[in-house]
């Protein structure tokens, strides 16, 4: 049996809260025994809605060690893992922690605010002989597993042309607002589009040029909206667009177009297609089960066999922060064609 840490239980913290209770309910063996939050009020369940659905139930939180301080659940918790879900100025300074103290950790997305502090995060892991992985569920996701499944298997040739999308309302939940503050999230890009970034560096690998054109609206919130063209030496066509202010009722909506030699793969409106150019378009058997869900899984079976965490690996997560930060550089340069590191 393994025994985790909470960190965080604001919005995202509580979808991995719903996932460890149904471990639970499953006989799975890993047992969530610690919760720390900052914010104590939390532990009598008061919570902000966010903007997609994650998991809001009412919890019981008497069944686990409650802490307001992380250096405090660390020392008197015996653990074997902590799952970070932290604001992201927090992820490197509480990872890196952690990985000292002997735990394996798995961390909300983006892996940090600079590939400086992903860095120091690998290191930890590798000096203390520690598991890292970065909870980038597309990769998880099984509507975008089957279009890695595709460009690996290279079953409709080449990749010709990819576009990217996902957006919806201003994320106005967060604690102090965090979200909407550059400096603590990096803005969309490095909060929301990091997404579909790190789905472009997991499909392609990592682009040698990017381009972005992207706008402020929210003051103080770094950029909004965006558009990135991402520039690889075969010249396929690959760009990506987000927009966190798209209020109103509109919801929130991520999809994908990906055309290739012989074939071409969409998800919109939540409806997966591929369509062959040489017979019926068809709806392909996936994985009922959500990215959030099959990545907690992952990681805890590689932990449980001693494997590696291949699909989500930390060198791969921080090329992704690698590419973002070009992106911003090119869209402070009003969409200057920037080399990636
Ligand atoms: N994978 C996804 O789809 C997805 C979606 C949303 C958020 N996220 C990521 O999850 C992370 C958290 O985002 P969120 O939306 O849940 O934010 P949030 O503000 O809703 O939650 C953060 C929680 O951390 C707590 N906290 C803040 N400082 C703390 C400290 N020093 N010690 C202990 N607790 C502290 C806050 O009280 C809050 O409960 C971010 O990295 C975000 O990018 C991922």
């Amino acid at each position: 049996m393994l025994k985790a840490g909470l960190i965080g239980i604001g919005f995202m913290g509580r979808g991995h809260l719903d996932i460890y209770e149904r471990f639970e309910k499953e006989n799975y063996p890993v047992k969530l025994t610690a919760i720390c939050d900052v914010d104590g009020e939390k532990f009598k369940g008061k919570f902000l809605p966010g903007n997609i659905d994650v998991g809001n139930s009412k919890y019981d939180f008497s069944k686990y060690r409650l802490y307001t301080d992380v250096d405090e659940m660390l020392e008197k918790e015996e653990l074997d893992f902590v799952d970070i879900a932290l604001p992201t100025y927090l992820h490197a300074e509480v990872a890196v922690k952690a990985l000292n103290k002997g735990l394996h950790v798995l961390c909300e997305k983006p892996m940090a605010l600079t590939s400086a502090d992903c860095a120091r995060m690998i290191e930890a892991a590798r000096r203390n002989g520690k598991k890292l992985m970065i909870a980038q569920c597309l990769r998880f996701w099984p509507e975008y597993e089957v279009l890695k499944e595709y460009v690996d298997s290279g079953r409709f040739g080449k990749v010709t042309g990819a576009y990217f999308f996902r957006g919806g309302s201003t994320p106005r939940w967060s604690y102090q607002n965090w979200l909407l503050d550059e400096k603590r999230s990096g803005g969309c890009i490095l909060d929301q589009h990091i997404h579909d970034v790190d789905m472009i560096n997991w499909l392609f690998g990592k682009p040698r040029y990017v381009s972005t054109i992207a706008a402020n609206v929210i003051p103080g919130s770094g950029f909004d909206i965006l558009s990135t063209n991402y520039i690889y030496p075969d010249g396929k066509v690959v760009n990506a667009q987000d927009d966190w202010t798209l209020n109103g009722s509109y919801g929130f909506q991520m999809l994908y177009r990906v055309n290739f030699e012989k074939g071409n793969i969409i998800y919109e409106q939540g409806v997966l297609k591929v369509n062959p150019y040489d017979g019926e378009g068809f709806t392909p058997e996936i994985s009922k089960e959500s990215g959030y869900y099959r990545e907690i899984v992952y990681f805890t079976q590689a932990l449980m066999n001693n494997t590696p965490v291949e699909v989500a690996a930390p060198e791969s997560t921080m090329a992704t922060i690698e590419i973002a930060e070009a992106e911003v550089e090119s869209a402070k340069n009003g969409g200057r064609i920037t080399p990636v590191k």
